[in-house]
């Protein structure tokens, strides 16, 4: 049974390739390749991902089965952008599964454990933002309960692409994880303190 736990760096190396590659499948067809490979060198290698996993600031979760990791979520605290109206916002920054778990609960696993993550850090907005042109995407957050409330430009390569910034403001209680998903005894260690500096511009969301 898929198994969702905290990463760990020795994760690294398997969670590049699973981004990268996910984010491929997801974005490539619709994209020149100039654009892709501009985006994936500045966003995936070992040591970017080594240095995500250990980030205070952001939660990787990856899913596992049989040793593999075939879905993953990365969460973080910090300044949302001005549609989003929170004391204490959570983002999901990514959320990908790899194309054959595509609707068996891998998604809302990992999602049931991000809303469980902000609920844990008592936060009181979860947002996200998500490119206008991934349907299915939209649909998944639609689902439990995100709504739109905005936009913001994320540049693809060279690309400035819209993204439509979702919160979900029935939060925090919606559908729980699947079955086909249990939950790793690492994920509830102690989570950082929510990260609010008085000062710092809009952080910069990602895909
Ligand atoms: C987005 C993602 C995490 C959702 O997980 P999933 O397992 O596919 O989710 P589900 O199947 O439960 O839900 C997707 C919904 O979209 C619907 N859907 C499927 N294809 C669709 C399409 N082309 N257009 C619109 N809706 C679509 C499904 O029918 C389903 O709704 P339903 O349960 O009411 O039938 C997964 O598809 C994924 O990893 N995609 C690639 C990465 C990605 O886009 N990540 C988000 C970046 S912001």
């Amino acid at each position: 049974m898929p198994l969702i736990r905290k990463a760990k760096t020795p994760d690294a190396g398997q969670l590049t390739k699973l981004a990268e590659g996910t984010f491929r499948d997801t974005f490539e067809a619709m994209n020149t390749p100039e654009n892709m490979n501009l985006h994936c060198e500045t966003h995936y290698s070992e040591e970017i991902q080594a240095r995500e996993i250990l980030d205070p600031e952001m939660t990787t979760l990856v899913c596992e089965q049989q040793e593999e990791l075939i879905g993953y979520a990365q969460l973080r605290c910090g300044e949302p952008p001005p549609c989003v109206h929170a004391t204490r916002p959570f983002e999901i920054l990514r959320l990908y599964v790899a194309r054959e778990w595509h609707g068996k609960g891998i998604a809302q696993g990992l999602m049931a454990e991000s809303i469980a993550l902000a609920e844990a850090q008592g936060s009181d907005q979860i947002w996200l933002g998500v490119w206008e042109r991934n349907p299915r995407a939209i649909s998944f957050y639609k689902k439990f309960g995100f709504v739109e409330v905005g936009d913001h430009v994320f540049p693809l390569g060279t690309d400035p692409q819209r993204d439509i910034i979702m919160v979900c403001p029935n939060k925090l209680s919606q559908p729980g994880a699947q079955p086909i998903v249990q939950r790793g005894r690492n994920l509830f260690e102690p989570l950082p303190p929510p990260h609010r500096a008085a000062s710092v511009a809009p952080v910069k969301s990602n895909r």
